[in-house]
């Protein structure tokens, strides 16, 4: 039986993709090749608001990095406004002690999903000054869309 080149091409094309995409799924599932940046540590929820590791807030490190610990609950972020300074590595940690909720800083690359049992963990370096909101973008019940906090990111020191 003679086959079209045009069709050999897209036959072989056809199953070069399926091979790629399949791959890349075990490679994933198999391999754990693949890690979120949240997810990396548990925590019990009953016992998040007294964790001393859980008191929500902003702290320094020696080296000049930022910490911020901030709990997500219904419906509020603790503490409801953030103040960090811009040009310089911050690093998130959310927990909440309830119910699935979202981290997210638009305008921003931080956007966590928070869920309950675990710590959600991301770094960035926000490098313009000024205001920012701060949403949960996981339906989280009648306050959802009230649940939103401040983001300040200032010149120098924070
Ligand atoms: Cu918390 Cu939606």
């Amino acid at each position: 039986m003679k086959v079209d080149l045009y069709e050999k091409i897209w036959m072989w094309g056809s199953g070069v993709l399926i091979v790629v995409f399949v791959g890349s799924i075990l490679t994933t599932a198999l391999g754990r090749a693949i890690i979120p940046p949240s997810h990396v540590e548990t925590v019990d929820p009953a016992t998040v608001r007294t964790d001393p590791r859980f008191a929500p807030g902003v702290t320094e490190s020696p080296d000049g990095s930022i910490h911020v610990v901030s709990i997500a609950q219904i419906w509020a972020f603790l503490p409801n406004e953030i103040r960090v300074p811009a040009g310089r590595p911050v690093t998130f940690r959310v927990t909440t002690p309830d119910i699935l909720h979202g981290f997210q800083v638009v305008g921003t690359n931080v956007n966590v999903m928070v869920a309950p049992g675990y710590v959600s963990q991301v770094t960035t370096t926000f490098h313009r000054p000024g205001e920012y909101l701060i949403v949960c973008n996981e339906y989280c019940g009648l306050g959802h869309h009230l649940m939103a906090g401040k983001l300040v990111v200032t010149e120098g020191a924070p």
